[in-house]
């Protein structure tokens, strides 16, 4: 039996999907050996609206990884979104008080703290503290300050709060649905941990995890976090939009949106609502109604980020969650934030575990990686071994033992 307490589990709880991923760790090592999905019906925009049908999807979905892999699942990392989410900026400083003035963890760790001794509002909850550079004694722009001698240590931190109602339902939806929440995540911040390059990190990059009601983003600045936003479009709307326009029902909107990279005839074939015959509808046309939505949508996460006021990422901008499967999706993200793009999906071999290599399963993967980076130290080494067959084989020998 594998031990409880090597099992990680990720519980990414989208506006369209709750994805899991259950992967066991041994040291540097980490195995995928389980995911289950299911439609997420109680979340809006990232935000919990119906405890009852969001808990039965985490269940579902829970149960689905855990039979797949023959574990016991008990303490789970869960993503957060929504528009309740918010962040701030904020700096502190301490007196060094390591041997001989050199900085010790222990005096980083103070700074962080009293960077982080910044009056928050009680109806906010602290999410992460996400320390960006240090100062010793006016030398700036520090990454690591541990071991260097000094009198005054500076931090700079990123503070990522949300609104405590919302924080204390998805908590305790969560545990009444059977799991203990070890750690929530910022949904952009655990895509990221699965998406991107430690060049991209260094360089300056933005990461933008389009799901079906949010678009998720947060920018590294030599390695840290400097900023993150949270906008509630996404392709929920641009299905939403297509239905409106071209008077067809939800499911035939979503099969266009979705088939529209496919297609290669000039026009498409849409099934009216209320059994009103077919008609023949231009691509220029449905195109039109995307691009303004995605336009809409960029131009809000450019907003988000205060780009005019400030330098685009060296690096650009990584694209995932599963809308970016939409055509153009890069195109339209280049031209209005004015900055290179490309599409990022998990990092997961080809052959095993395929279906986890789409850019929809990016956060979940990214939980796991998370919670595997807060035990262990040096980098991931990361495998995927399990298919539905050899997951039941397993909790047959299992209980055989
Ligand atoms: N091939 C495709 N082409 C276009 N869009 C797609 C494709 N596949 C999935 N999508 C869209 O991806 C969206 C779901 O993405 P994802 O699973 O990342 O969202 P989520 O995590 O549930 O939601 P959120 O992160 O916004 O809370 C849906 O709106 C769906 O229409
Ligand atoms: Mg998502």
């Amino acid at each position: 039996m594998v031990d409880a307490a090597a099992v990680l589990a990720g519980v990414d709880i989208g506006s369209t999907m709750v994805r899991v991923v259950l992967a066991e760790a041994s040291g540097s090592r980490l195995d995928v050996i389980g995911v289950g999905s299911a439609p997420s019906l109680g979340v809006r925009h990232g935000v919990l609206v119906d405890a009852d049908r969001l808990g039965s999807a985490i269940r579902q979905a829970v149960e689905q990884a855990r039979v797949a892999s023959g574990v016991h699942v008990d303490r789970v990392t869960i993503s957060i979104s929504g528009e309740h989410v918010d962040a701030l900026q904020s700096q502190g400083a301490v007196a060094v008080e390591g041997k001989g003035g050199t900085i010790s963890t222990m005096d980083r760790q103070s700074a962080i703290d009293a960077a982080r001794t910044v009056a928050i509002p009680f109806e906010r909850e602290v999410l992460h503290v996400l320390p960006r550079d240090f100062e010793v004694d006016g030398q700036q722009r520090i990454q690591n300050p541990v071991g260097m001698s000094g009198v005054r240590l500076g931090a700079r931190v990123h503070i990522v709060t949300g609104g405590v109602t919302a924080v204390r339902n998805l908590v305790a939806c969560v545990e009444r649905a059977g799991y203990r929440v070890a750690d929530l995540v910022l949904s952009p911040i655990a895509a990221a941990r699965a998406c991107l390059s430690d060049d991209e990190l260094d360089m300056g990059v933005g990461l933008i995890d389009i799901g079906g009601g949010t678009a998720d983003v947060v920018c590294f600045e030599e390695g840290a976090v400097v900023d993150t936003c949270i906008v509630p479009v996404g392709g929920q709307q641009v299905t939403g939009d297509l239905a409106v326009c071209l008077r067809t029902t939800w499911n035939h909107a979503e099969a266009l949106k979705r088939q529209f990279a496919l297609s290669e005839d000039d026009s498409l074939q849409v099934a009216r609502v209320a059994g009103g015959s077919p008609e023949r509808v231009a691509q220029a046309e449905a195109w039109e109604i995307i691009e303004a939505r995605l336009e809409e949508l960029f131009g809000l996460v450019s907003r988000g980020l205060d780009l005019p006021q400030r330098p685009i990422p060296r690096a650009g901008f990584v694209l995932t969650g599963g809308s970016c499967q939409l055509e153009k999706m890069a195109t339209v993200a280049e031209r209005v934030l004015g900055a290179s793009t490309r599409i990022a999906s998990p990092p997961v071999r080809a052959g095993v575990g395929d279906g986890l290599a789409q850019p929809e399963w990016s956060t979940a993967m990214g939980l796991v990686l998370t919670a595997h980076d807060a035990q262990s130290e040096g980098p991931t080494q990361l495998t995927t071994r399990f298919d539905s067959t050899a997951g039941r084989m397993r909790s047959w020998l299992e209980g055989l033992l």
